[in-house]
């Protein structure tokens, strides 16, 4: 009796819900068209839990370019046109730069912390000039040579063992990114911790109530969910905190290096009363750090490791490649003035980014008022993803789209080639950053970052699939296995990174000893993590640990 009662009253709704979108929309404008769900839960059903952007793509196929679907009452719009997304989110920037709430973080549009999750709210408009200013600043200084530091000593530990090399990435990235944060790589072991914890509570598929939002009204007390969050945002709050003082202190102190958080203090500690005021509080500058220190950390990975699968699948580029960092450099490393002169090794980068986009379902945005597009009904609240995978895969503009083939930016028989090659191609207004007024504010160190470690890698080994001793037969790489979260990373694969020759070896060993931080006058104080290394133990990695293999000692 009761389920018969429940179940009539679940249908009024859905009637009553029908009956009023449909007085919602204008007349003459139609619904988009979209697969059809079941009531109430929509299609969620047949999303994958892996490679769910495929999915996405193929509905493309069937539906077009721009089409919705219903998951659990909420309307969501898929784009996997770059025409389309621009016409949406950067032409109608108004209405479309909000963000929708994340179940398991249910503050995330409102609170502060996280710059890139924010509504559209003053907070974020204040954060994202703070952020524009702090990455300005670092960038006229060209990142203070942090990425070719952290490239050299990438390089050696590569060198030394090439299987370990998912854990030599993540070192690169977050050591990289921690120096810009805070002038220090010391913070990068707990941001590492600290980051992917939240890659779970925010992606989509990760924690349990992004899937089922009812979850969300789970009370504290009794959710595992909530729980977990809120003892990582803890360690990352004392972590943030315990950064920004470092700088302070050493501010005060007169040693600080190069960062963000130093840029912003010297702000602070104008004689001018309007500059000290346009900044804002040292509070946000702190989270606004954070929140570009988690984005370093989190996504550059990714394209590094999509390279190194790239080579095992296409040697012919890799030694095109090859052939053009040796003919210009005469057997030097690229290092970042060489940019111009080295469009192949660009095009390289801004190839394994479109042939494996980092995030490729796009980061999403909301709508804040009814829309009408090409005689198509977007409700206001719909949220709306620029469905990062689809858009690499328009073929008009990607000829052969599933191939990789960095030739499409240097061969004026591709759409996609520019001139001057000095010049292009690079990363700036790339699809793959976001659209409008949300677009990624992190492009300079992408580019350098990746430049380096590619053109690096390029310069000192040859990569390839291994070989199986016994029978000489090659072991496969997959060709697209990747993780299901948000940033999206190849499952690891085995591979040999051979050095290119015995000089290159004892090449990289030097440039390993020049790049250790160089303790200068008044410089030798690094800050102290002992006390986050005693509560997590194993949990974070120790760098010391994987200098010792090299023999060379501790480098942080
Ligand atoms: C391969 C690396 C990266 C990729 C593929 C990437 C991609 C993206 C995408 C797709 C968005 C969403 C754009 C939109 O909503 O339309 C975004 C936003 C953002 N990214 Fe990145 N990003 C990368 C690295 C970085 C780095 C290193 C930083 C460090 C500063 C950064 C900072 C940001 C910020 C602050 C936003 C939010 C902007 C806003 O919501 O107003 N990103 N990024």
């Amino acid at each position: 009796m009761v389920v018969s009662l429940l179940l009539v009253a679940a249908v009024a709704l859905l009637v009553v819900q029908r009956y009023f979108k449909r007085q919602r929309r204008p007349p003459g404008a139609r619904p988009l068209p979209g697969p059809r769900g079941l009531p109430f839960i929509g299609r969620v059903h047949d999303i994958p839990s892996k490679e769910s952007w495929v999915k996405f793509y193929e509905w493309s196929k069937t539906y077009g370019p721009i089409y919705q679907m219903e998951i659990f009452g909420t309307v969501h719009v898929w784009i996997s046109s770059e025409e389309v997304a621009h016409d949406l989110l950067s032409k109608r920037a108004t209405i479309y730069s909000d963000r929708p709430m994340i179940p398991n973080l249910p503050d995330n549009r409102t609170s502060g912390d996280y710059l890139a999750l924010l509504g559209r709210t003053d907070t974020w408009k204040s954060q994202r000039k703070l952020c524009n200013h702090l990455m300005h600043a670092s960038t006229l200084a060209s990142l203070h040579s942090y990425p070719t530091l952290e490239r050299d000593r990438f390089l050696y530990l590569m060198c030394q063992d090439p299987s370990r090399y998912l854990e030599w990435i993540e070192q690169f990235t977050s050591r990289t990114v921690s120096r810009l944060c805070w002038g220090t790589a010391r913070p990068a072991q707990v941001l590492r911790h600290t980051t992917f914890g939240l890659l779970e509570t925010i992606s989509p598929s990760g924690a349990l109530p992004n899937v089922m939002s009812f979850l969300r009204h789970v009370p504290a007390a009794i959710s595992p969910w909530k729980k977990k969050e809120s003892a990582r945002h803890a360690l990352e709050d004392r972590l943030f905190h315990a950064n920004v003082g470092f700088v302070a202190q050493s501010l005060a102190e007169n040693r600080a290096r190069p960062s963000f958080i130093r840029t912003f203090l010297e702000t602070k500690n104008s004689p001018d009363e309007r500059v000290r005021a346009r900044w804002g509080e040292q509070a946000e500058a702190m989270h606004v750090v954070g929140l570009m220190a988690i984005a370093g950390a989190l996504t550059i990975g990714s394209p590094i490791q999509s390279f190194l699968l790239a080579m095992c699948h296409y040697p012919e580029w890799q030694r095109k490649l090859q052939d053009e960092i040796d003919g210009v450099l005469e057997g030097r490393c690229p290092q970042w003035e060489d940019r111009e002169e080295l469009p192949l090794l660009r095009a390289v980068v801004k190839e394994v980014i479109r042939w494996r986009p980092p995030v490729p379902t796009g980061i999403p945005h909301a709508i804040e008022k009814d829309d009408v597009y090409n005689g198509y009904f977007i409700p206001a609240g719909a949220t709306i993803h620029a469905l990062e995978w689809g858009i690499t895969r328009d073929e008009s503009r990607y000829p052969d789209a599933e191939a990789f083939n960095p030739g499409r930016w240097i061969d004026p028989s591709f759409p996609t080639y520019r001139e001057p090659l000095t010049q292009y191609p690079n990363l700036s207004g790339f699809s793959q950053f976001g659209f409008g007024r949300r677009t990624c504010q992190g492009v300079p160190i992408v580019e350098q970052d990746l430049f380096l470690t590619m053109g690096g890698m390029a310069w000192a080994f040859d990569i390839r699939k291994k070989r199986d001793p016994a029978t000489g037969a090659e072991i496969p790489v997959h060709w697209n296995d990747y993780t299901p979260l948000l940033i999206a990373k190849p499952a690891w694969f085995p591979f040999d990174a051979v050095p290119r020759s015995p000089e290159k070896v004892g090449r990289m060993r030097e440039m390993y000893v020049a790049a250790r931080e160089q303790p200068g006058a008044g410089q030798n104080v690094d800050m102290d993590i002992s006390q986050f290394r005693a509560d997590l133990g194993d949990q974070i990695y120790f760098d010391d640990v994987a200098d010792a293999g090299g023999g060379l000692g501790s480098h942080n």
